[in-house]
């Protein structure tokens, strides 16, 4: 089929494109050699408009609420699937027999123990140090500890660094909690299960055995395969670039962190909590939709909204299934929740919303879980963390084995001054 072409009209010349076709989704123009020929940048902030690369991980349709990891609907994959299972396949692209997933999380549980003088970069925190501080240090610090393993140019390398990542991250992040409570670190146990080890890690203590409940351990290893991976989200960029520099992968699934902890992006999970919790009773939404109706004020509704979905989050739906789900299991219930499904109920039926296709993103329901859990607010991005650093890392295995990957390095529109002659003090 002849190449599509896209036409720009320049300065009274005519220039030609390439109109490149995926497998499913948006065409992309490529602009490659625009600025060469034109000698003009192509100008997208916040990149609305633009693919970063080319990637066979993920697919969001955001129009219908559709995403993919690897062909396979996260509907699908969150009810018949498991974390490791899901983290196979994004790493491998194909769904594993019973012996690769077996000798996969054999490899991975076998990584899950830090290097005994990582405990000491706890101490060096505060008891009340944000987890989040806690993670994008102690991971950017890995990167001192595996000298064995940082050749990115080594396939190999590139394997055991994304073993050790996905393997220490549920080890790292039970640690921030301990230290946090004052409770001792527990060590992990290889008998259980990559989500059943991090619980006990978690809320176990030396003093007496600790028994995995399984309808939580099956709640949090879907929550965790909700989180695993999302295109080329904030944090996913963010771990792309640093890794074009040629940065070791500790680093950069340390900037990857660094990025999520933001509230407009996976911290937005402990900020919906707290926004829950703030407005209390569904007696006082009314209040806060015209709050955040409000150009004037800076609130809004955390958990809502989205660059990409401009439908139903899909995992959304399966959040709110699983809060009932684990709520009638545990026979345990929350007002909190009441509140947050009157909340999207006032907000799905409210003009403001329905233009701007404003829906529950993947964070609005999952703090009402984590917190009937028994996981603080603070430990909820730590968490998301935890469970995209599989998609951090499969992502960045893509871009480093990409044979056309270079170092990412963006142009600007300057608006600031042009040439002057410095101006001597006595002058000024
Ligand atoms: C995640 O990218 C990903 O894939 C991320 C993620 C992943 O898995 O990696 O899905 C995880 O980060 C989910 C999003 C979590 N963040 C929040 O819940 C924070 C609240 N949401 C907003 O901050 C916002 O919706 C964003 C940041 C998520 C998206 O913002 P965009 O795409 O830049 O859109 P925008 O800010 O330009 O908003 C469009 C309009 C604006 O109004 P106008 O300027 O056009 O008049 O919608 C309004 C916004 O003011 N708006 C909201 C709103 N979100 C957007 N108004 C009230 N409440 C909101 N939550």
């Amino acid at each position: 089929m002849a190449d599509k072409q896209a036409k720009l009209e320049l300065g009274g010349k005519t220039f030609e494109y390439s109109v490149l076709e995926g497998s499913t989704g948006p065409d992309v123009i490529d602009i490659r050699k625009l600025y060469a020929q034109t000698g003009a940048f192509t100008f997208d902030p916040g990149f609305t408009s633009t693919a970063s690369c080319e990637s066979a991980l993920t697919y969001i349709d955001g129009d219908e609420g559709v995403l993919l990891h690897r062909g396979y609907p996260i509907g699908q994959l969150a009810e018949h699937s498991s974390f490791m299972e899901v983290s196979y396949l994004l790493l491998n692209g194909e769904l594993p027999s019973k012996d690769e997933l077996d000798d996969f999380s054999y490899t991975i549980t076998r990584h899950t123990m830090l290097h005994e003088q990582l405990m000491t970069f706890y101490r060096g925190f505060r008891r009340d140090a944000h987890p989040m501080a806690i993670m994008c240090g102690v991971v950017g610090a890995l990167s001192a500890f595996y000298h064995d393993s940082t050749d990115i140019s080594d396939p190999t390398h590139r394997t055991i660094s994304s073993h050790r990542l996905i393997a220490k991250m549920p080890t790292i992040a039970a640690m921030a909690y301990k230290y946090s409570v004052g409770q001792p670190f527990v060590y992990p146990d290889n008998s259980l299960s990559y989500t059943g080890n991090f619980l006990r890690m978690t809320f176990g203590v030396p003093a007496e055995p600790y028994v995995v409940n399984p309808v939580v351990e099956r709640a949090l290893d879907r929550i965790f395969i909700l989180h695993a991976d999302h295109e080329q989200n904030a944090s996913t960029s963010t771990v792309r670039l640093a890794g074009s520099s040629g940065a070791n992968p500790f680093a950069c699934i340390a900037a990857g962190i660094a990025c999520l902890w933001g509230p407009a992006h996976g911290g937005a999970n402990e900020a919906a909590l707290n926004m829950l919790r703030e407005i209390g009773t569904p007696d006082k939404i009314p209040h806060y939709i015209e709050r955040a109706k409000d150009k004037n004020d800076p609130f809004r509704l955390m958990g809502f909204g989205h660059r990409v979905y401009k439908n139903y989050d899909p995992r959304a739906t399966v959040m709110q299934q699983t809060v009932r789900e684990v709520f009638d299991s545990l026979k345990v219930t929350d007002p909190l929740f009441e509140t947050a499904l009157r909340l999207e109920e006032i907000a799905l039926s409210d003009p403001y919303f329905i233009e701007k296709k404003l829906f529950p993103n993947v964070d609005f329901y999952s703090g009402i879980i984590l917190s009937a859990i028994g996981f603080p607010t603070t430990m909820f991005t730590a968490l998301f963390a935890l469970a995209r650093t599989v998609g951090w890392v499969a992502q960045w295995n893509e871009m480093i084995s990409d044979p056309g990957q270079k170092i990412g390095r963006p142009r600007q529109l300057y608006t600031g001054p042009t040439e002057r002659d410095y101006i001597p003090l006595t002058q000024r």
